[in-house]
């Protein structure tokens, strides 16, 4: 029988005639293929059979270990080895301290607007999520407070708090080191464990974050989950957790690493070679100065082309700019005409578990020419200006 459709080999699926900011992905022209293709057969030839074995559970001793010191270099947080598990990036992190640490019912705090596809694999374990609100300085201590309270007096007390505090997806946000103080302070009072999702942290474009919550104390109650997708490569499926030993202990021993080893544990190795030619950290700098032209070319054209009413704030670091239009908009509604003006985003309602933000949309300035970026937002411009004057 004859195939006349061709599987796809990526996600990233592009549509001719639309300048989309819908995908966060990186840009596909910044993903290092020679130097990976280095570092796989460096991998091969130093490490041979442990590459192609089972691999240790927590991830090969040959990342963990300058893992762990890279992270206690570039974060200031001094970091042992038992704190470190490999993953298979933030999502597969996530998805598993849901398997290991929830049941189906279970009462999840979230912060809003948060991570839309975080919201999918909490979701695929069954947990009521909560949202908690955030404004610039990001998570909002106060909601926080009558989420914990609210879940108490429904008989189903929050054990869990996902929020990724650093350039925040969507918003670009950070919280401030108050409030990460406040979140720890919380943590530790009411049992809760938080997830601390720090994919953009190094993607810092102007000064550096604040340091992760757990440095505010309380650090048996934060889950960390870093990852390799935004500063390295997507498709290698790779990242690490930073939790107390015991959790680490218990993801180590829990069933999914028993069977089948370390996750990804070929890639591993291969980012072991890539770190131990020195090739990271200049290619981190690299990209941080990349997407800071970009964002400051996104922010420009936003500038000059958003109808008066809209605005939007110039985030420290990560991929996005969170647009607020004027009063009375949908940018669901108008996401159809805005595809038929050739332009896309991601409408705001995505990433709330409310239904709220239907006066938002999320921009994405990673993959992006200037050029293509500036005929896209004068199209969405358009769309806006024309939208707000239909009323
Ligand atoms: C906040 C956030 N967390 C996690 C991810 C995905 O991370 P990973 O590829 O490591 O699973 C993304 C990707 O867009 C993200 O924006």
């Amino acid at each position: 029988m004859g195939r006349d459709k061709v599987l796809p080999d990526v996600q990233l699926a592009l549509r001719p005639g639309i300048v989309e900011f819908g995908w966060g992905h990186p840009s596909g022209d910044l993903l290092p293929v020679a130097d990976m293709q280095r570092a796989a057969g460096g991998a091969l030839a130093r490490a041979g059979v442990a590459v192609l074995s089972y691999g240790a559970p927590q991830g090969p001793g040959r990342l963990v270990e300058p893992l762990a010191a890279r992270l206690g270099r570039v974060e200031g947080e001094a970091l042992t080895p038992e704190r470190l598990l490999i993953t298979g990036g933030v999502s597969q992190g996530l998805d598993l301290l849901c398997t290991l640490l929830t049941q189906p019912g279970d009462s999840a705090l979230v912060e809003s607007p948060v991570y839309h596809l975080a919201l999918r694999i909490l979701r695929d374990h069954g947990l009521d999520l909560v949202p908690v609100a955030s404004d610039a300085e990001g998570l909002r201590l106060d909601a926080l407070e009558d989420a914990l309270a609210q879940t108490r007096r429904r008989g189903r007390p929050a054990r869990l708090l996902y929020l990724a505090p650093t350039f925040t997806n969507p918003t670009g946000r950070t919280l401030s080191p108050a409030r990460r103080a406040g979140v720890a302070r919380l943590a530790a009072a009411h049992d809760l464990l938080v997830v601390e999702d720090d994919v953009y942290r190094e993607l810092w474009y102007d000064a550096l974050p604040p340091p992760p919550i757990g440095s505010y104390g309380g650090s048996a109650n934060v889950v960390r989950l870093g990852s390799f997708a935004k500063i390295l490569a997507p498709g290698l499926r790779l990242g690490w957790m930073v939790a107390d030993p015991a959790l680490v202990q218990r993801c180590v021993r829990g069933g999914l690493l028993d069977s089948g080893g370390g996750v990804n544990h070929v890639t591993a190795h291969m980012v072991a070679e890539y770190m131990r030619l020195d090739l990271l950290d200049p290619h981190v700098a690299a990209l941080r100065a990349v997407y800071r032209a970009r964002r400051d070319t996104l922010a420009g054209a936003l500038q000059r082309y958003l109808p008066p009413g809209c605005t939007f704030e110039t985030p420290g670091g990560g991929y996005f700019i969170w647009v607020r239009l004027t009063e009375g908009l949908d940018a669901a509604a108008l996401l159809p005409w805005a595809e038929a003006a050739g332009v896309s985003y991601l409408p705001g309602t995505l990433f709330h578990s409310d239904g709220g933000g239907r006066g938002h949309l999320r921009l994405s300035f990673s993959m992006l020419s200037p050029a293509e970026m500036g005929q896209g937002i004068e199209r969405l411009g358009n769309v806006l200006r024309q939208a707000a004057a239909r009323g």
